[in-house]
């Protein structure tokens, strides 16, 4: 298909960059629409891994990686990751572009993000990657962003931006917050402005045209669906619409011009951080999914909570993404657990909750309502085809499918690329 939009399903971690992997190698673009420095993803070339941030995935596959309009762009990180794959022989340089709409990460946001976590109740605090992506975007939204173009225009750069730095740096002073040097970040602007120059596009026409051309663009979204400003979990969030709708605002493509959308989940639920998770399970089960999924955060190590799969979340995913297909990960790790649980319903005061609700109380009190499969015992590692599966294997994929209304065309059954299982012609 031309258009993909991938997106992560669940609270992040659901093994979106293996897939994205898979199809970017088809792929003519690759684009980031959305989030910042903030995501975290690995990519691979052979044996090799990289952990990167800013960069899309797919620079080392030949695509051209595209930052679009709703990115917040942390130049820093980006030049760093830049001359990084270079060291490594990759011409980053001339295959990644970047949009002169998007909005730039200044040097008081990432302070002043941390700042405002810091400072909330405890109830409150939200666990922010400190990267300074909100900042960015509340900015942009109150009218006081800096943006790519306005990096490039010497005039508004030598007006605009003190004029920026020095309200970022009341506003820090104010908090009571560390706080930077002014005249240091203002020469580095400068070098800013010469580097990043020649890799400014108006990436909206570019991938208009592209789109146009019948040209295989892969949208890559960071983050999940779960942590979404509008439809996830409310203030425990990212500043971002993840799925579709951020995929056409963060980079100029209308709706009409993907053609599909694709959501990946996990065969299991994690979070990392705070905030609702109604299927957590704080037992041995999800000592289990921990152990044998990894489930450690792979800059932080810290342990991520887990439990069982939620099928009203995943609905709810679903219906706002208008998603076509899913791809399941990680289903290997539920070998050996005997019964599967799967989550149907809420409960709570008493009565169904069948919808996902907003109010983050009410969430919080919600407790799942289960149904239970029979586990299956034999490896999955070796199966490519879905009839390599064991019965009961694919009984729970099938169970999944219609409690979320979507079907599941890829099956991921170990970390490896070969380790996928196409259920339909995708
Ligand atoms: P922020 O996006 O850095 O402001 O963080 C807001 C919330 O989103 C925090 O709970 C983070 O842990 C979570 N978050 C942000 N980026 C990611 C990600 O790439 N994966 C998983 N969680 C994330």
């Amino acid at each position: 298909m031309p258009v993909t939009c991938v997106f992560g399903a669940q609270w992040g971690d659901e093994g979106k960059g293996k897939v994205v992997d898979f199809l970017a190698a088809r792929a003519a673009y690759v684009v980031r629409y959305q989030g910042g420095a903030n995501a975290g993803h690995t990519i691979r070339r052979g044996e090799e891994k990289f952990a990167l941030r800013m960069t899309p995935s797919g620079v080392l596959q030949n695509a051209t990686g595209v930052i679009a309009n709703g990115v917040a762009v942390d130049v820093g990180v980006l030049l760093s990751e830049i001359e990084f794959l270079e060291s490594k022989g990759i011409p980053a340089s001339r295959r990644i572009v970047v949009s002169d709409r998007a909005h730039l990460v200044l040097p008081f946001h990432p302070l002043l993000d941390q700042a405002l976590d810091a400072s909330r109740d405890e109830t409150w605090k939200i666990g922010t990657t400190g990267r300074g992506v909100s900042t960015t975007i509340g900015d942009k939204h109150l009218y006081e962003g800096f943006r790519v173009a306005d990096l490039l225009s010497p005039t508004v750069r030598r007006t605009r931006l003190p004029y920026l730095l020095e309200r970022g740096r009341q506003r820090l002073e104010a908090m009571g917050a560390p706080s930077f040097d002014t005249a240091a970040a203002l020469a580095e602007a400068e070098v800013w402005a010469t580097r990043l120059a020649p890799m400014v596009r108006d990436t909206a026409w570019l991938l208009q045209e592209a789109a146009e051309a019948g040209r295989t663009i892969l949208l890559e979204g960071a983050q999940a669906a779960l942590l979404d400003v509008d439809f996830g979990t409310y203030p425990f969030c990212t500043t971002s619409n993840t799925g579709v709708a951020g995929a056409c605002a963060g980079t100029g493509l209308p709706p009409r011009a993907l053609d599909r959308v694709l959501a990946v989940a996990k065969a299991y639920c994690t979070r990392v951080g705070r905030g609702p998770f109604p299927t957590e399970d704080e037992g041995a089960v999800g000592a289990t999914l921990r152990e044998r999924g990894r489930e450690f955060g792979t800059v932080t190590g810290r342990p991520r909570r887990c439990g069982w799969f939620d099928a009203v979340a995943a609905r709810h995913v679903c219906r706002f993404n208008g998603v076509d297909a899913v791809a399941i990960t990680k289903i290997d790790v539920l070998v050996g657990i005997d019964p599967l649980r799967v989550c149907v319903a809420y409960e709570a005061d008493g009565r169904k909750v069948e919808s996902f609700p907003a109010d983050i109380d009410l969430l919080q009190r919600c407790r799942p309502v289960y149904e239970e499969l029979p586990g299956f015992t034999e490896p999955l590692g070796a199966a490519r085809r879905p009839s390599d599966l064991p019965a009961r294997a694919r009984e729970y994929v099938t169970f999944l499918e219609r409690r979320i209304g979507a079907r599941v065309e890829l099956l991921s059954v170990g970390p490896e690329r070969t380790e996928t299982v196409a259920l339909k012609a995708t």
